[in-house]
């Protein structure tokens, strides 16, 4: 078989297509002055674990200046970083430690809204209508006699409207701005030239000090078509529009097509360097307009996050692989694989909940599923099998920290503690998403864990002694060790974009082959089943008679 010291070495210009990128949280990875928080010479410190799993390179969600009204997505400057994770140059120290270690670096990028906080907004506020300041965010009369009502009834997707009405600078009430999320995020206006030159300016900067790409955050929601009649809530329903918009791009906020004039732009300057800048997209469009997005002339790549809606099951994830390396082929692009991130619950938690629930599983606990209902064992070892088997895909795979421990949501926080606007904003009817942003558990005692030498500012319960990486270390057979080796052999086993199925062991087994000859077997079923012949070089649990056991995932060369 081949590898990759073969003819199929990965080049400068096409690392990201197969990469392992792992998300690091920061408030939440590894806090160096014991303030609580999560800080960035926390994640230089933990460069040497970085190297030791096998990434190939780190996705640092939100680390700029921030209220954190939404855990960082609530950017106060786009060009600097929050005081409280620490300065430039401790970011400029981390870049460098993190290359040195051959790992690249993609930073969180926020368009859509900046913070309330943030200078032009709070310029905005000072200005009257009509002005220059006004018009980089989305200002608009209100309807009524006075202006009382918003100028449309459309909710935000942290619950509530999507307007807020504010007050002129000479105490009036006054216009309505918009706000798709909570109302600390107000919307940039897009279609303002000043706007669009500042992110250049934004990409250039963080590029210049050599972040390899970036991550854009709710990149289908930037232009808007708000001319009146505005379509009530309503409307939008029946006509069948979600989050992910319409098939045709006319929905007045989501998947818009304008939006990708903005995308040629800053291909433009990602094209600029060398090698060229990427990114990959979060956009939750239909899977039929994802190309747009992952195209060479736009961003480049785009997540698909169709694995962390799916249950634990053949079918689904077959249909799901299908359909992605076709979309992926269509667009050029290599396709994106996620199973966790910080949005959604912990894939070892969702598999130990009952089949069925797949993406309505937020729902779920929003709706008092506890922690009792989740069975850890089984989701713990059908998340292993499901990593091994996103691992072996064409594309690449986005890890989300404390994967690679095999980590649970923490399902019970308690509600005095919990930060998530989703949280807040309803009233705590929705329990939101802090339960996958608890701090990690480094070490198996001490204070908060090794997180840091004080508190962490969600708090960890008991049981995450028993995920720490330093246990986990000494462990074989730990989830650790599971990660270490499938990355490292990965990395090896590197071959082209392809995969061919093999079919024949029932439906309850996905079998696939890579170019190379290095087979993937996992079993969704209940009954063990037999495996190719080959050398079995790595399985996520052990063999039983030589079988494969009830979700288990093999690699076999
Ligand atoms: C994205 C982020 C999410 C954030 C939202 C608003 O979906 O992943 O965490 O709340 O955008 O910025």
């Amino acid at each position: 078989m081949s590898t990759a010291a073969d003819s199929n070495q990965v080049s400068a210009a096409t690392w990201w297509r197969q990469a392992a990128v792992y998300q690091i949280y920061p408030r939440s990875f590894s806090d160096s002055n014991g303030d609580g928080l999560g800080d960035i010479k926390g994640i230089t410190a933990k460069v040497p674990y970085l190297k030791s799993l096998g990434i190939d390179a780190v996705w640092l969600s939100p680390f700029y200046p921030s209220a954190l009204a939404d855990g960082g997505y609530d950017v106060d400057d786009y060009r600097n970083v929050d005081p409280k994770l620490g300065t430039l140059e401790d970011f400029d120290e981390m870049a460098s430690a993190l290359h040195a270690a051959g790992i690249k670096l993609i930073a969180d990028i926020v368009p859509n809204h900046s913070s309330d906080r943030h200078e032009w907004f709070r310029e905005a506020l000072a200005s009257p209508k009509g002005s220059a300041a006004r018009d980089r965010y989305i200002f608009r009369d209100g309807k009524g006699p006075n202006g009382e009502f918003p100028p449309s009834d459309w909710d935000s997707v942290f619950g509530g409207p999507a307007w807020e009405r504010i007050t002129e600078p000479d105490g009036t009430p006054g216009q309505w701005y918009m706000h798709i999320f909570a109302k600390e995020q107000p919307d940039l206006n897009w279609a303002n030239r000043e706007v669009r030159d500042d992110f250049l300016k934004t990409l250039r900067f963080w590029s210049d000090r050599g972040v390899d790409g970036f991550r854009v955050d709710v990149a289908h929601a930037l232009t808007k078509d708000l001319t009146e009649p505005m379509l009530s809530k309503v409307e939008l329903t029946l006509e069948g529009a979600g989050f992910d918009g319409f098939e045709d791009g006319s929905h007045p906020f989501w998947d818009r097509d304008e939006v990708h004039e903005i995308y040629a732009e800053w291909r433009e300057v990602f094209n600029e360097y060398d090698p060229p800048r990427t990114a990959v997209a979060e956009a939750w469009v239909h899977a039929s307009r994802r190309a747009r997005y992952a195209s060479s002339e736009g961003l480049g790549q785009a997540f698909n996050f169709d694995l962390l809606q799916a249950d634990f099951d053949a079918s689904q994830f077959r249909r799901i692989i299908a359909e992605n390396l076709t979309l992926a082929e269509e667009s050029g692009a290599s396709s994106t694989w996620v199973l966790s991130n910080h949005d959604v619950v912990r894939h070892a938690t969702r598999y130990g909940l009952p089949n069925g629930l797949g993406r309505h599983c937020l729902q779920w606990f929003r709706e008092g599923g506890t922690a009792k209902d989740v069975n850890t064992e089984l989701g713990l070892r059908r998340a292993r099998a499901a990593s091994l088997l996103m691992l072996a895909l064409p594309g690449s795979a986005y890890l989300y920290q404390g994967e690679e421990l095999g980590l649970q949501e923490v399902v019970d926080l308690p509600a005095a503690s919990r930060q998530d606007p989703w949280f807040v904003r309803s009233n705590g009817t929705d329990v939101g998403r802090d339960g996958c942003r608890v701090p990690l558990p480094w070490t198996s005692e001490g204070s908060s864990f090794g997180f840091g030498a004080g508190a962490s500012h969600l708090p960890q319960p008991e049981w995450f002694s028993a995920y720490a990486a330093a246990t986990q270390e000494e462990q074989t057979g730990s989830t650790l060790a599971l990660y270490r080796k499938a990355l490292r052999l990965r990395r090896n086993l590197h071959t082209e974009e392809q995969l061919k199925w093999v079919d024949g062991a029932g439906a309850a087994v996905l079998h696939f082959v890579r170019p190379n000859g290095w087979h993937s077997v996992t079993n969704f079923g209940t009954e063990p089943v037999g495996l190719p012949a080959g050398t079995v070089i790595l399985s996520s649990s052990a063999l039983v008679e030589g079988k494969l056991p009830a979700d288990t995932t093999a690699w076999i060369i």
